[in-house]
Parts: C-alpha cells; sequence; structure tokens
C-alpha cells in the first residue's frame, strides 16, 4: 500500500487555516494556495537524488552536491489543480507541465476524461499529479489510471485537503501510489464536498461560482 504523508509544518497549517477560512477573498487565497505549494514541493522533493561535483570557491576546490538530474512532470488535474502549479515550479523549475481535463457525467458520476496533453518522455519522469481536494477520490483515480495508461511508472499524489474515503480509494485502487497532503478531513457531504474542506477550490481559486 502507498504512504500517505500529512506535512503538519507550521507554515503550511498556518496557512492552509487561512485557505479554509471563508472570508479570504480570490487574491488571498490563490497567493496562500501558491505558497503552500511551495512548502509542499520542499517537502516531497526530500527524497531526489544528488550527485558529486567540484567547483572552485574564492578560498579552494571543494566537493559539492547537485541534483542528480531526474526528469520531473508535473500534472495538475483542471481546473483547480492549477492553483498549485506556481508555487512547485518556483521550486523546480525545469519540471514539464502536463494537463488533464476530467469532469463528472452527471448520470453515472464517473469521472471523464476530455482532455489530457502530457510531456512525451512521460514514462522517464517522476509524476506529481495536482488533485487539491481529494474527496471520493473518483477524479484522482480516474487520473492515475490515464497516467498509467499512456506509460507513467512513478506517480505522487499531491493534494491540499484529503478525506478518509479518498485516502482509502487510492490507497485500494493504486497502491504503488504515495499521497502527500497538508490535512485529512474526516467527511464528506451530501454533495461529495470535504468537510469541514475549503468549499469548491476552483471556483476560489478563479472567483468563479
Ligand atoms: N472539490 C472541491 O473543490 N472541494 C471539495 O470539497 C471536494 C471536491
Amino acid at each position: 500500500m502507498g504512504n500517505l504523508y500529512v506535512f503538519d509544518h507550521p507554515l503550511i497549517q498556518h496557512k492552509l487555516t487561512y485557505i479554509r477560512d471563508k472570508n479570504t477573498g480570490t487574491k488571498e487565497f490563490r497567493e496562500l494556495v501558491d505558497e503552500v505549494a511551495a512548502l509542499m514541493a520542499y517537502e516531497i522533493t526530500r527524497d531526489m537524488p544528488l550527485r558529486e561535483v567540484e567547483v572552485e570557491t574564492p578560498i579552494t576546490r571543494a566537493k559539492c552536491k547537485v541534483l542528480a538530474g531526474k526528469k520531473i512532470g508535473l500534472v495538475p488535474i483542471l481546473r483547480a489543480g492549477l492553483g498549485m502549479v506556481d508555487g512547485i515550479l518556483k521550486l523546480i523549475p525545469t519540471a514539464k507541465v502536463g494537463h488533464l481535463g476530467m469532469y463528472r457525467d452527471p448520470v453515472t458520476l464517473e469521472p471523464v476524461k476530455y482532455y489530457s496533453k502530457m510531456p512525451s518522455d512521460i514514462g522517464e519522469r517522476d509524476l506529481i499529479l495536482i488533485d487539491p481536494m481529494l474527496a471520493t477520490g473518483g477524479s484522482a483515480t480516474a487520473g492515475i489510471s490515464a497516467l498509467k495508461d499512456i506509460g507513467a511508472r512513478n506517480i505522487k499524489l499531491m493534494c491540499l485537503i484529503a478525506a478518509e474515503a479518498g485516502i482509502e480509494r487510492v490507497q485500494k485502487e493504486h497502491g504503488d501510489v504515495d499521497i502527500y497532503v497538508a490535512a485529512v478531513d474526516p467527511e464528506l457531504n451530501e454533495k461529495s464536498y470535504i468537510v469541514p474542506g475549503l468549499g469548491d477550490a476552483g471556483d476560489r481559486l478563479f472567483g468563479t461560482k
């Protein structure tokens, strides 16, 4: 089963509180999501491999470390996932970004893929699938399947808030995928919104209703 990592860093928790607050306006909401995404990226990249290089400091030659050049891919699920991309790119500017569009079929309630544009070398990249609100897990599991179908092998799932139900579903259907979240909330309401959650992440990011 994949691991669940909950980032309890005080800065992440502080900012998440204002993200949850319904009185936080669009501009500040977007800035806070961007900042939390960067802080989460710092934690998620902890296991990135390093290699040794030699540099000349003003004093002498020194053996130092640089990233070993592992290829990273970010895949936001539209639309809310877009809100976390820039924050991650601040720390991993060379990452390529794929886009995955999904909507929920009004009859079957199942997620349907309507758009996919991915880096051509997806199978060689470590991918971070970005789904800020892991509610039932429907979009995330379908998104992971869509990535695996086109050759992705190494996928991490990054969310702001996850409900227990969504975590369980991802772990059941994709035991190879680790999940990274800023908070785990206990429940879903009758419309499958996370409780207490933050409302509709896409609407709050883009000022729509
Ligand atoms: N998507 C959202 O934007 N919010 C939720 O609570 C659940 C899914």
